[in-house]
């Protein structure tokens, strides 16, 4: 087969390859005898390395690849964690802006806590649809926002997350007509470029806002306040992955450009304080929603997972003392199941209510006190389909937003790896290598097919229903299954609450509230008693209870 003339250059190849090949093995044999010498008699720390000397190693390996090929190969398409296949799917296919039709049939699982809509025999037609119109945010302030989309970008920091991702989401989030949110790492050039509007978070640590000693500067809170494109500042008091903790920055994510734009020494781990320093009660909260709301002439919320539920009445009584301008004006309730660059897991997996039990809590409480027309309500938590989206709206949500959604828009793979600077896609390090393959120009786009299309399905939802809009989705418009399989309104399990209707069951008005705060000395004192002595010994349901009741008999209402 070959000419003669290469057959002696032949055989003396192959007899360098068998010398090589035996070579090889000899020196594997070595490194393996000298492994298992290590394992078995030199190393204490593993058990399984002493007594399975080498063969133990495999299994650090295999542990280790095992979480990127679970996902390939074995986990079926609704049963990953934190987000199914099912569910990532729906998302790059939006963001790609390809079909998301599916066939067959639907694969999502009968259980306990499923939302099911419900449709109309006569659904809107097309030529019936309306626009989702925007929605003013802080109309007291000097500079109010009229909010455009119902679906936004939430708080996800420079520094959590890379230079190109940023990039790609203000760009995008211009694209879209959405807001981005900061989160708690400051303001970054990156943030600004697109041209989307900003909400500011003000973080526990202040970032981007401190003066040297970690206290909220005035002046550097107006100069962020100048630039046109923040349009509203948040103040977290905690978030769904890790309340009463801190953000975590680890010193491999702390550049020398980050931790300029925090206000912070480079290559040190960036850990703000477990809580906003100054705050400790209503009042004190009060007191710094005015202050950054009086500095900057923009419209000031809060960011928080709810625990119990008390301290936001307080909240709201002492609203009604100081006068509805001192409300904040939105608050965003984060899920306890919310996403995060770094948290303990038992914070992660056990602290704070999830949405689905939050979100109508809150509304209602708003509500009750009669402060829907004050104060907007943001969702936050694995929003990131549009049936959850529909859900938020419908339980009584003004806008919803959403982080890892759009991180999926990016590229992300869940590979679960935003607290080591090694994300396989560029989306959540600083190693330059890796951040190459985010490209911010193609990525901006589908950040916005993501945002138009999960909207445009939204929409869809709400014409099955009989409405025109998203917005006119309401509790009687889906149903939850419980564990009998039996599906109950979610107005039935979470009644719409008539305006008001709290401060009525607690035999005051605005009106008496805010003159016992004149002629009482201690207006604080007086409301606390109040509330201790006929609401807050009973539990949510009880008091869901007696309102109920009240609307009933009014006469006997207390
Ligand atoms: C990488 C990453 C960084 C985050 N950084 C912040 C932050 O700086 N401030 C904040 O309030 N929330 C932060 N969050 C939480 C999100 O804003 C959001 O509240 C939570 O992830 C729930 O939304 P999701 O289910 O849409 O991700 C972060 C989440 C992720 C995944």
């Amino acid at each position: 087969m070959f000419p003669e003339s290469l057959q002696p250059w032949l055989g003396a190849i192959i007899a360098w390859l068998e010398l090589g090949f035996l070579v090889l093995v000899l020196l594997l044999t070595l490194v393996g005898l000298l492994l298992w010498i290590q394992d078995r008699f030199i190393q204490k720390k593993h058990a399984i390395r002493r007594n399975f000397p080498l063969v133990g190693r495999f299994r650090y390996f295999f542990e280790h690849m095992g979480e990127f090929f679970r996902q390939y190969f074995f986990a079926m398409d609704r049963e990953e964690l934190p987000f199914n296949r099912a569910q990532r799917s729906w998302v790059y296919r939006a963001a790609k802006d390809l079909s998301n039709t599916s066939a067959f049939g639907s694969t999502k699982q009968i259980g306990a806590g499923r939302v099911v809509f419900m449709n109309c025999p006569y659904p809107t037609l097309a030529k019936n649809a309306a626009e989702t119109l925007p929605i003013m945010v802080g109309p007291h302030c000097e500079q109010p926002y009229v909010a455009r989309s119902v679906f936004n970008v939430s708080g996800m920091s420079f520094g959590a997350l890379s230079r190109p991702a940023v990039q790609a989401l203000s760009r995008g989030a211009a694209m879209a007509n959405c807001w981005m949110n900061t989160g708690e790492g400051g303001l970054s050039p990156y943030h600004l470029e697109g041209g989307c509007d900003i909400v500011f978070q003000i973080g526990t640590a202040r970032y981007g806002v401190r003066d040297s000693e970690g206290n909220l500067d005035d002046e550097r809170l107006r100069q962020a306040a100048a630039h046109q494109q923040v349009k509203m500042f948040e103040i977290k008091l905690s978030q769904g992955a890790k309340p009463g903790k801190g953000g975590i920055l680890p010193a491999g994510k702390v550049t020398d450009e980050i931790a300029a734009i925090r206000g912070i020494p480079a290559g040190q781990a960036s850990i703000s304080p477990n809580g906003q320093p100054d705050v400790h009660d209503a009042d004190s909260l009060l007191d710094l929603i005015h202050k950054v709301r009086d500095v900057t002439g923009k419209p000031t919320g809060i960011k928080f997972v709810l625990g119990d539920s008390r301290w936001l009445e307080d909240l709201f009584l002492a609203i009604h003392e100081r006068g509805l301008e001192s409300a904040p004006d939105f608050i965003t309730v984060d899920s306890g199941d919310g996403g995060t660059g770094a948290a303990p897991m038992s914070l992660m997996d056990d602290v704070g209510l999830y949405l689905a039990e939050s979100l109508p809590q809150v509304v209602d409480l708003r509500d009750g006190y009669g402060l829907s027309d004050r104060i907007r309500i943001i969702a936050s938590g694995k929003l990131i389909n549009p049936s959850m989206v529909a859900w938020a709206i419908a339980v009584g949500a003004d806008f919803c937003v959403s982080a890892r959604g759009y991180m999926f828009a990016l590229g992300c793979i869940q590979a679960l790896q935003c607290n080591r600077n090694t994300c396989p896609t560029g989306v959540t390090t600083h190693n330059p290598r890796l951040q190459r393959g985010l490209v911010p120009e193609d990525k901006a786009r589908r950040v916005a097919h993501f945002h138009d299309n999960l909207v445009k399905e939204v929409e869809t939802i709400a014409h099955s229903c009989g409405v025109s809009e998203p917005r006119k989705l309401k509790r009687q418009h889906a149903r939850m299954l419980n564990s009998n399989g039996e599906s109950v309104p979610l107005d039935h399990l979470w009644p719409t609450v008539e305006a008001g209707i709290y401060l009525r069951s607690l035999g005051i008005t605005p009106c008496i509230l805010s003159l016992s705060g004149w002629f009482a000395p201690s207006a604080k004192v007086q409301r606390g008693a109040l509330l201790k002595a006929c609401w807050l010994p009973l539990t949510f349901k009880e008091r869901q209870q007696r309102v109920r009741t009240s609307l009933e008999d009014p006469e006997g209402a207390a």
